[in-house]
């Protein structure tokens, strides 16, 4: 047997190699080369527009790159047809921003749904999934519940149980604490890290929130104008003098942004 070198141990899961992405003529991702390590938390930052949701959708074929690579596991998927893309979609859970539960479906449909559309028949161990996923969220007994019913943060947690139906190696996270309290906040952050230590979950966090960036990163990078333009761990990011990074881990107006107002 072929003992893996410590070089592909070291092989990220997801690699983006000189991507670029515009629509028109704004230029959303440029030249952006970031690579993803499997089992790690890789938080993704930056101020709204920069292109975070625009990454998330590269990885799992909802947009394609106008040039550049991006590969899974060393293969390059933004070739790939909807139909060559299905079996990596279904390794990969995706909580979209919006959190999006189909309104007029029970939570536990909701969280069939993606096992259903995988083909998954039994009903037996559909309800069986339900169940465990409910209950990784700390939401068990909610199968019967409608998504109007549940307060934002629950809604979250049940998003969350969906993206997470099908046992996924990894799972891209859009914002996933915004609108929430600081303790409905950190029972999110706390389930992130849960996936991560207990299920290996790889872990890719969109967020404005730094106190949960700091909480579940292992590696953060910042984005701006397209371009990464910080990178580290936690405590890298914490320390470095980079004004744009520190205007933003600290949440304070820049002097471009005081200008304009003093303006009014
Ligand atoms: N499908 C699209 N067509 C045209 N423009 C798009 C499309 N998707 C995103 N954009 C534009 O690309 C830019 C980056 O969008 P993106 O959603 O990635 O921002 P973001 O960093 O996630 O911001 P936020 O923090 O507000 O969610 C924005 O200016 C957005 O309007
Ligand atoms: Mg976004």
């Amino acid at each position: 047997m072929i003992q893996p070198t410590t070089d592909t141990l070291a092989q990220p899961i997801i690699r983006f190699a000189d991507v670029h992405k515009r629509f028109g003529s704004l230029v959303v991702l440029d030249a952006l080369s970031l690579d993803i390590p499997a089992d790690r938390t890789t938080v993704i930052i930056g101020p709204s527009g920069a292109g975070k949701s625009v990454l998330l959708k590269h990885i799992v074929g909802l947009l394609q790159p106008d040039s550049g690579n991006v590969y899974f596991h060393q293969q390059r998927i933004n070739h790939l047809s909807e139909r060559q893309l299905e079996p990596i979609r279904k390794r990969i859970g995706f909580l979209f921003q919006m959190g999006a539960l189909f309104d007029s479906m029970t939570v536990g449909e909701n969280i069939a749904f993606p096992l259903r559309h995988q083909g998954i028949k039994s009903e037996r161990n559909i309800q069986q999934v339900i169940g465990e996923k409910l209950a990784v969220v700390g939401l068990s007994g909610s199968e019967k519940k409608m998504p109007a019913d549940l307060s934002g943060g629950q809604k979250k947690r049940v998003a969350l149980a969906r993206a997470i139906a099908m046992d996924p190696e990894v799972v891209l996270y859009d914002e996933p604490t915004t609108g929430l309290d600081p303790i409905r906040a950190d029972v999110i952050n706390e389930l992130i890290l849960k996936l991560k230590e207990e299920l290996k979950v790889t872990g890719i966090v969109v967020t404005h929130d730094m106190a949960s960036a700091f909480k579940v990163a292992d590696q953060i990078v910042m984005l701006l104008n397209g371009k990464i333009i910080a990178q580290g761990t936690p405590q890298q990011i914490k320390t470095m003098e980079n004004d744009d990074v520190r205007h933003f881990i600290e949440g304070r107006a820049n002097a471009a942004d005081l200008k304009a107002l003093h303006r009014l």
